[in-house]
């Protein structure tokens, strides 16, 4: 297929969360491109042909759709696409590595180098290869050396473009981004790459938020802006577990503090726990990029993030456990969210999988609802799934139930009646809100025996 009425080819490997989202913008701001995502998952791949997208993103079928069929293509054949592309994005999978050495920390680039493969086997023109995945530091280097491993007399310019848009808003990070970064090698030939790479998002990004900088430090930003940010919830967090031993009220503490300009008042709500496919893995990351060079205490530094964030998680079940004195067996729960946050359907290391695999191996009964995670949720929990129910309705996941624990700060949880539901529970009915979404006062003057993040809680015994 040759596409001559476009100035550029571009494709991107890998039709996940970053990649097909990214490029569903790209091809509707610059009609002059043609893109087109592959992905070796046929399924994914169909449906991004179709109105039922394989993620969920508010807005984002109304983006594809401007696009799709027009300089939007979405197909099963890499080889076929890289051979006709002047740009490959590369947004494949780079999980935490579950074996061998780094187990548990380092990032498992076995899809990444695959991908370097396939490309050096095809190409037959120079490309721009750009880094959309979060890497470790350095990745390009040795990417660089697979693509020109083979001296076929093909040039490949290794571009370290990484993303920072968040689920459920993607589409508006997207449109209109805090800032886009590229990196390069600082070559002739590097600031050239950066030029077109610069061109396609100066099409709607304006040029004072295109900023750019060498490989190495565009690498390293994509992780330390996520292991800020990660740091700013757990500090949040441990300051929650102070508050609820004391009359502080954390809302009022983050509140306080967030108005100190130099503070700021964004990602300061306390909660059962941060989630999500990148955080995490970021900092284990970025903890075996400080192990390797034998900076143990910065290592050190950053793992207590993590670690705050499992103590956050065990905290709230424990906190379940005891005010439901001291045992949860063969009593009802309802999980209200699933999701790792509001606005997606995304499981992916949300801290509802822990707590409800915890409220299992209390032999409780665990009712999991959630509006668009569900079918995720069943994946995540199948060796455990005969003793959980999956119910879309909320108000029939509560029935019966001795407690309801909110997960997920989704808005049609801030609304419901929760005295219809009050009434249909057994007494005494707990409500733990992982999220401070609620009128806490209100749902306590119902009746509901209340345990918020961060606040005492509000019991009628
Ligand atoms: C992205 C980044 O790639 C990751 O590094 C970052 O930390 C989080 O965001 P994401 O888009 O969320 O990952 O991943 P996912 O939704 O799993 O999409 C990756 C896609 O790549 C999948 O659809 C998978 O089928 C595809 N893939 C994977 C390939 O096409 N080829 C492969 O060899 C491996
Ligand atoms: C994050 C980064 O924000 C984004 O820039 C990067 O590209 C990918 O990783 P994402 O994981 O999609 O994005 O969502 P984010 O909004 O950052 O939330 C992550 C987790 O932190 C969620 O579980 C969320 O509920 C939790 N969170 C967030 C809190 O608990 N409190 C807050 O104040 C903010």
């Amino acid at each position: 297929m040759s596409h001559k009425k476009f100035n550029k080819n571009i494709l991107c490997i890998g039709a996940g969360y970053v990649g097909g989202p990214t490029m569903a913008m790209i091809a509707a701001k610059c009609p002059q491109y043609n893109v087109t995502v592959a992905d070796i998952n046929s399924q994914k791949i169909m449906a991004w042909q179709t109105d039922n997208l394989p993620i969920y993103e508010p807005g984002l079928l109304e983006v594809v759709k401007k696009a799709r069929g027009k300089n939007l293509f979405f197909s099963t054949d890499i080889e076929g696409n890289i051979k006709e592309s002047d740009i490959i994005f590369v947004s494949v999978n780079t999980p935490t590595k579950t074996y061998g050495k780094g187990a548990g920390k380092t990032a498992d680039l076995q899809f990444w180098e695959k991908t370097a493969r396939d490309i050096v086997r095809v190409a037959e023109s120079d490309k721009i290869i750009i880094e959309k995945s979060t890497l470790p530091v350095r990745t390009a280097e040795a990417m660089e050396r697979i693509l020109h491993g083979k001296n076929t007399g093909i040039h490949f310019d290794v571009i370290s473009n990484p993303e920072f848009l968040a689920e459920g808003t993607a589409v508006s990070d997207l449109e209109n981004p805090d800032r886009v970064l590229i990196g390069s090698r600082e070559t002739e030939r590097g600031r050239k790459a950066i030029r077109e790479v610069v061109e396609i998002y100066a099409n709607w990004v304006p040029r004072d938020r295109i900023i750019t900088c060498d490989v190495w430090s565009a690498e390293l930003s994509k992780l330390v802006a996520n292991a800020f940010l990660a740091q700013r919830i757990s500090s949040i967090n441990s300051i929650s577990a102070l508050c609820e031993r004391t009359e502080a009220d954390i809302k009022k503490v983050a509140h306080a503090i967030g108005m100190d300009s130099r503070i700021g008042s964004k990602f300061l709500n306390a909660s059962v726990g941060f989630g999500g496919s990148c955080f995490r893995k970021d900092i284990l990351n970025l903890v075996y990029i400080c192990e390797h060079y034998g900076l143990h205490e910065v290592a050190q530094y950053w793992e207590n993030v993590v670690t705050i964030n499992e103590y956050q998680e065990e905290r709230f079940v424990q906190k379940m456990i005891h005010a439901m004195f001291n045992t949860i067996a063969q009593k009802r729960i309802a999980l209200f969210g699933f999701a790792f946050k509001a606005n997606t359907g995304d499981t992916r290391e949300s801290p509802a999988i822990y707590v409800a695999r915890k409220l299992v191996e209390e032999r409780a009964l665990v009712v999991i609802t959630d509006p668009e995670a569900l079918q995720n949720a069943e994946q995540d929990l199948k060796d455990v799934r005969q003793n959980i129910v999956f119910e879309s309705d909320p108000f029939t996941a509560a029935q019966g139930a001795h407690a309801i624990a909110i997960m997920t700060e989704w808005d049609v949880y801030k609304t419901l009646d929760y005295k219809k539901i009050f009434e249909g529970m057994e007494k005494p009915a707990f409500l733990f809100d992982g999220r401070n979404i609620l009128d806490h006062q209100e749902i306590y003057k119902i009746g509901f025996n209340v345990y918020p993040i961060g606040k005492p809680a509000l019991t009628h015994f």
